[in-house]
């Protein structure tokens, strides 16, 4: 077992951690509060090649692997969990899905600019009524022969309004159940298809997520990913990595009310010494920093597997989960031990604390991931 990472791994850190703290940081704070999208970050992101990481350089994509994509992803989202969500969606459920799964067509068509970040993607599972239970998809695509038309509503979709390609999940057969769904690249612009309002969110407040409507749009039937019936199956494999991003951004949030906390409490001085000499706060960092580095340890573990091209699904469940539920409690011991500072947007810590409670929710909820795993266990 080798612990060490590679020359070009740490490279990719190195410049993810320098581009987060050189562009992102600055601002970082009016975004959130004027629900601003970082849309110039995104657009230096693509530049550098963090918005198509995994892909093959013949699509335009660094061809990396998913050890450094974890890398990236925990330096970004130290600094802006925002950033890092479009960061998440683009590379591991719009472009992974499309390289996986999509006809060469459809990888010429839309991989190509994606990868680059010339345009950004989004992926719409979620509705109104169908959350966590996904099989549920009431949007419904119905097979028009050289179309799909498609009808119906979807909720709190990550870069609704700045997207320009959407992978759109609809019941194209309802008796089949979930073997009826498919998945449809639908492009902004598309007649009857409306972005709704943006939401105003408690977290991640820089990214820009909406309802989306579709209103007898008519999908050319070469939009549609994979056989007949193939929907859910790729939502399913999709977030399997998509996870993976999560669980870093997730991890990232973590490490960065980790080291907000390290040096605040140094500094900070109360009864005659710096507060990092009370046991009651070193103890803390202590449980912080073994939590951050279980968290990495999930996530690289499920990242490597991955690109072993082994079975990954319940590890990176396992990281999500784990990497999720400690990024909620270390940004709100790290508010803590902030205390009157902390609850104070200019110590960052609050944000960090508003940012983590997402991790939790999307792609699949702390719940959801301890369905994966225990059925993995139980099979
Ligand atoms: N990997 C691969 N295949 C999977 C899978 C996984 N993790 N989970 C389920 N499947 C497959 C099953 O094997 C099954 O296939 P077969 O019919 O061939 O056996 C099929 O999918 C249906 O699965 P289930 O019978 O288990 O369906 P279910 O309804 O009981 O539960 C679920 C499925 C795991 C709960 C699923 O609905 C789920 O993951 N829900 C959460 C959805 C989610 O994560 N949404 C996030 C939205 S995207 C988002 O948040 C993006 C963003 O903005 C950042």
């Amino acid at each position: 077992m080798v612990f060490e990472l590679t020359e070009e791994q740490k490279a990719v850190r190195d410049a993810a951690r320098d581009f987060a703290q050189t562009e992102l940081l600055p601002g970082v704070i009016e975004r959130d509060e004027e629900q601003r999208f970082p849309a110039e970050q995104v657009k230096k992101m693509g530049e550098l090649g963090f918005l198509g990481m995994m892909v093959d350089p013949k699509y335009n994509g660094g061809g990396m692997d998913t050890v450094s994509y974890v890398l990236a992803m925990e330096e970004i989202s130290k600094v802006d969990a925002s950033a890092s969500v479009v960061m998440s969606v683009n590379n591991s459920l719009v472009c992974w899905g499309l390289e996986k799964f999509g006809t060469e067509e459809q990888k010429q068509k839309y991989l190509t600019r994606l990868a680059t970040g010339e345009v950004i993607g989004a992926f719409c599972l979620s509705e109104p009524e169908a959350g966590s239970d996904a099989t549920s998809q009431r949007t419904t695509a119905e097979d028009k022969g050289d179309y799909y038309l498609l009808n119906g509503t979807k909720n709190w979709i990550t870069n609704g309004s700045s997207a320009s390609v959407y992978l759109v999940m609809a019941q194209t057969d309802p008796e089949k159940g979930h073997k009826g769904i498919n998945c449809l690249i639908v492009e902004k612009g598309m007649e009857g298809f409306t972005i709704g309002n943006k939401e105003n969110k408690m977290g991640i407040r820089g990214s820009d997520t909406h309802s989306l409507m579709f209103s007898d749009v008519k999908v050319p039937k070469e939009n549609r990913i994979g056989e007949n019936g193939f929907g859910f199956k790729f939502a399913m494999a999709t977030l399997n990595g998509g996870r993976i991003g999560i669980a870093s951004q997730a991890l990232g949030i973590a490490s960065g009310a980790l080291e907000l906390a390290v040096n605040y409490s140094k500094e900070r001085k109360a009864f005659g010494k710096p507060i990092a000499e009370h046991q009651g706060v070193s103890f803390k960092l202590a449980d912080m920093a073994t939590k951050v580095e279980a968290a990495r340890m999930l996530c690289l573990k499920a990242a490597w597997l991955k690109d072993q091209g082994r079975d990954f699904s319940k590890a990176s469940a396992m990281a999500k989960l784990y990497a999720a539920e400690s990024a909620m409690e270390i940004a709100t011991e790290a508010v803590q031990i902030h205390g009157g500072y902390g609850y104070v947007k200019e110590y960052h810590v609050e944000r960090l604390m508003r940012d983590a409670k997402i991790t939790q929710i999307y792609e699949g909820t702390s719940e959801i991931q301890k369905i994966v795993i225990s059925r993995e266990l139980l099979k």
